[in-house]
């Protein structure tokens, strides 16, 4: 997978995400992440990549040539690695996007390059995301000052799904948000700290048993927390 960030602030792309799992999957070539400054691709002469909207308002908006200019970059780059030429999807971020889910990870793991555009200020003139923005993601109900926290949220929920990017490759599945039910709980050693015993099933080897604990603990715990995902069931 080769993702692609569209951003003010590549340093902060960069940074978040090149340690830990990632950092190993990109050093192992199983995914490769480019960061793009806008502000790189300007023709103003005083290097501004804002304005202020038409009609008034609060703040200030990310001007179309800047972007475009960068999606052409980063369309070259792509024919250039891969002597592709289809338009490739690019997800603009922004609160009043769909919702995020491990569905729509799934779904854009499948993708081989996959880029990002981050706004900022107030947002993108809309005849930029006409003609560069396939997917309108938000990451849930609250508003950052930027896209690129965002994208990195959904780069590490992406990237964990390509094969090869975990260790063990099952538990990429077997986690929270699979089947609807949230994670049981979990226990290692040791077996009593401070007066806390690991339940005793877990000591019993008694793998049915323990797998239906486990069941009920999940049942337990979304019931309590995310009884919204049972009605789903
Ligand atoms: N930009 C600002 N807030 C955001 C959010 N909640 N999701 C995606 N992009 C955003």
């Amino acid at each position: 997978m080769n993702f692609y960030v569209m951003t003010l602030f590549p340093e902060m792309i960069e940074q978040g995400l090149n340690t830990s799992i990632i950092g190993r999957a990109m050093e192992k070539d199983l995914l490769s992440l480019k960061a793009i400054n806008i502000r790189d691709y300007t023709l103003d002469k005083h290097k501004r990549v804002d304005d202020y909207p038409y009609g008034g308002g609060a703040g200030m908006l990310m001007t179309v040539e800047p972007v475009l200019r960068t999606y052409e970059a980063v369309r070259a780059d792509i024919a250039e690695r891969t002597g592709k030429s289809e338009r490739p999807r690019v997800v603009y971020l922004t609160p009043w996007g769909h919702t995020f889910t491990q569905k729509m990870a799934k779904e854009l793991a499948q993708e081989e390059n996959l880029v990002f555009l981050c706004g900022h200020y107030e947002g993108i003139d809309e005849r930029a995301l006409e003609e560069v923005a396939t997917d309108f993601v938000s990451i849930g109900d609250y508003v950052l000052t930027g896209g690129e926290l965002p994208a990195m949220v959904m780069i590490d929920a992406i990237s964990r799904l390509i094969p090869g990017v975990l260790n063990n490759e099952d538990s990429a599945e077997y986690e929270s948000f699979t089947g609807n039910l949230l994670e049981h709980p979990q226990y290692t050693r040791p077996e009593e700290y401070n007066g806390k015993r690991v339940p005793d099933v877990l000591l019993s080897g008694h793998h049915a048993k323990i797998e239906a604990w486990r069941k009920e603990q999940s049942i337990e715990r979304t019931k309590k927390f995310r009884p919204d995902l049972l009605e789903k069931m």
